[in-house]
């Protein structure tokens, strides 16, 4: 449809009708009785009435959703189709890595990828709209939800939320086996206090257009279509009602002209924050707010044609939120073809397809971070153990997995013996070690320990006050360590988890992630040597739980400790019990060859406002093996208005190199690249020293300086 034929749609729309538009309902509201039952019934709604929605959420399937759209646009006064949205966030039948491990690839490429997969079988299943990219900035292993963040960096989280509304819409939404991309959730959903879900988040205004709101723009940059609130309070306002951050940031700040949804419930949770008298009052702060799409309240629906009939919300303003909903729409195509990529055929073709299993495969390969290698990998044990419980879990494809094809996770038993076969391997699916076990264990020539937490433990509302293994895991570790040195311990999870003991002790340590349906063949791919690992940290690994939230851009304090000082120092910013600084930064990671850097080379030292220098550093593969490095650009600013961080990621570039061979590695610095938010919230480079670090990880010296004049 042209704009001026989606005008005239909209003109000739009742107040119901609009309002309508602008209401999300979930499949409870689709069931065959003619009542609606449960938490439904409080909608007060008709069944009539739950087919003139606007959009539908987490239903999917071609031939399903074909018949929920004839119903709706037979319902539906004008016959306009509705939207149906779900959350594909790591993949629809065919689940890839965890975000977090996503992030850990540092390969945007590979991001892009595993969403235009996604969006291919999503689009196939009738799904029009996925709630994904999750923006949020994570520092805090607490949260269960950082297992859906791409990590603690503002640069890594912004480049991957690019890459994944990129890979879900192409060029144009519209497009077969596209769908539009929801970024969510704005803002600043990752800080929430102590970690735990839906807590408040207490940011300076500095801290959250820094760090927090990068990711966001980069994804309305992108071209997202979507935008989600967050569900907590931000400066005390609730996101979902806040105007200052919805229309005045997000909207004339970011220039996002795209849809903005609320989270589930979140317009009704404003009156049990306490910031809205009741559910009217809620829908009238949401809609003035700019939120267009009430997900799951009754708000919307219930109020807000009286809101407009008493002129306390203007018609101007929903008219607007109602256009932009019929745009979307029309983006996608829906008026001309309301099923858009819907078909059968294309679900049993596309779907779990042999190329899309291979890639599971390749990402949980390049997202697998190497933590400790004494050798034990490549494994080359005639005869190993496995042991512990989650060797043979399917549970480990992580919180987002409701639609994947279960039937076709391949578990790590079933890969190793798959890809291993030099090695005889015995499985002892258990958390417990009895002498029997013991024994064995110590007459194996390696051990392979699975740890961690599965899919169960990170995700919505699994926030934790402890990121250490549990009691029992601890003891096997202890148990099998003290009979076989030799003992490499693999991890699964989707949150960083405190394990000094084990570093300390390992032969070595692979963390796995939740890798996705095919994940553990790319987990089995490393442990055989046939791929070499590559992933880097998107989140510190801490020593403790108490050091959350933690980053590797840090600020100095008054009184600083020198972290290579060992132990406790009075009236130092310490602490009396464990480092200040985590077990293993961000950006760390092994590989099966080394790497040697040459010192850090400038064009220049002089960079002016509108000029450039070339950072240059030759990196040689000092190994036997070919391998894969991230090559990472940090930049301290020395003085600033306000006191500046430690270091921040500038950029990264991941390379492979022969055994052997060197490749000169550049970065081109600009004025641009060191902008920050000035004491007068003016953002700017301000002129003066700066130290420039080239390396393999967060924790590199590998340095030079430079002025920018
Ligand atoms: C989550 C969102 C999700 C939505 C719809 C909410 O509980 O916070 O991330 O997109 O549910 O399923």
């Amino acid at each position: 449809m042209t704009e001026n034929e989606l005008k005239k749609l909209l003109e000739d729309m009742t107040l119901t009708e609009k309002t309508e538009q602008l209401v999300q309902l979930n499949g409870d509201f689709y069931g065959s009785s003619e009542e609606l039952t449960g938490p439904a019934a409080a909608f007060h709604l008709t069944k009539e009435q739950t087919y003139r929605v606007g959009s539908i959420l987490s239903e999917h399937g071609a031939a399903h959703l074909k018949e929920m759209q004839d119903k709706i646009m037979s319902a539906q006064p004008h016959h306009i189709p509705a939207m149906f949205m779900a959350d594909v966030i790591h993949g629809y039948k065919t689940s890839f890595p965890v975000p977090i491990a996503l992030g850990a690839s540092f390969d945007p490429e590979l991001v892009r990828k595993t969403a235009e997969i996604s969006a291919k079988e999503a689009a196939a299943a009738g799904i029009h709209v996925t709630f994904s990219p999750m923006s949020d900035l994570s520092r805090d292993g607490r949260w269960g939800r950082c297992m859906e963040s791409f990590g603690e960096d503002p640069l890594l989280n912004s480049k991957m939320s690019a890459a994944m509304v990129t890979g879900f819409q192409g060029d144009n939404c519209g497009e077969k086996g596209k769908v539009a991309s929801c970024f969510k959730h704005f803002a600043a959903y990752g800080a929430v206090q102590s970690g735990r879900d839906y807590n408040v988040a207490e940011l300076s205004e500095r801290t959250l257009f820094e760090d927090y709101l990068p990711a966001y723009k980069a994804a309305v940059d992108a071209g997202a279509e979507m935008a989600m609130t967050a569900f907590n309070t931000l400066d005390r306002v609730p996101c979902t009602v806040s105007k200052k951050l919805l229309r005045g940031i997000l909207r004339d700040k970011m220039g996002f002209d795209g849809v903005i949804i609320s989270d589930y419930n979140a317009i009704g949770e404003a009156v049990i924050h306490s910031a809205a008298d009741d559910s009217r009052d809620a829908a009238k702060k949401a809609i003035n707010a700019g939120v267009d799409i009430d997900m799951m309240s009754e708000c919307y629906v219930n109020n807000l044609e009286d809101l407009i009939n008493s002129g306390e919300v203007s018609e101007k303003v929903l008219d607007e939120a109602v256009m932009r909903v019929l745009r979307l729409k029309n983006k996608l195509g829906l008026f001309e073809d309301p099923y858009k990529d819907a078909s059968e055929d294309d679900e049993k073709r596309i779907i779990g397809c042999d190329e899309h299993m291979a890639f599971s495969r390749r990402s949980a390969a390049e997202c697998a971070v190497m933590l400790k290698n004494n050798g034990i990998f490549p494994l080359r044990a005639k005869k190993a153990l496995v042991i512990g419980k989650l060797c043979e879990s399917g549970e480990i494809l992580g919180f987002w997995s409701f639609f994947a094809d279960k039937s076709k996770t391949v578990t790590l038993r079933d890969a190793l013996t798959q890809v291993c076969a030099d090695t005889e391997f015995e499985f002892i699916p258990s958390d417990t070690a009895d002498e029997k076990v013991l024994a064995a264990a110590g007459n194996a020539d390696a051990v392979l320990l699975v740890l961690g937490e599965d899919q169960t433990f990170t995700g919505e509302a699994r926030s934790c006050t402890d990121v250490s293994l549990d009691d029992a895991q601890k003891k096997l570790f202890d148990d099998v360590i003290s009979v076989n040195p030799n003992t490499a311990v693999l991890l699964f999870g989707g949150r960083p988890l405190a394990i000094p003991e084990i570093a300390e002790k390992a032969a070595g340590i692979l963390e796995m992630w939740l890798p996705g349906t095919a994940g553990c063949l790319g987990i089995a791919d490393i442990i055989s040597g046939k791929v070499s690992p590559c992933g880097r940290l998107s989140m510190s690994f801490p020593y403790c739980t108490g050091q959350y939230p933690i980053s590797y851009s840090a600020f100095s304090t008054g009184r600083p400790k020198d972290n290579s000082v060992k132990g406790y120092i009075p009236f130092l910013s310490n602490y009396m019990d464990a480092p200040n600084i985590p077990l293993y930064p961000f950006g760390y990671g092994l590989t099966y060859t080394s790497f040697e850097y040459s010192p850090v080379t400038l064009s220049t030292a002089e960079l002016t406002m509108n000029g450039s220098i070339t950072a240059g550093v030759t990196v040689t593969n000092t190994g036997d093996k070919q391998g894969c490095e991230t090559v990472q650009l940090y930049i301290r600013d020395l003085k600033g208005s306000v006191v500046r961080p430690l270091r921040e990621l500038k950029g990264f570039k991941k390379i492979t190199l022969e055994a052997g061979g060197s490749a000169d590695i550049s970065f081109e610095i600009t004025a641009d690249m060191l902008r920050f938010y000035g004491i007068d919230m003016e953002f700017a480079a301000e002129k003066g020293d700066f130290v420039l670090y080239i390396g393999g990880d967060s924790s590199t010296e590998n340095s030079a300086e430079f002025k920018l004049i």
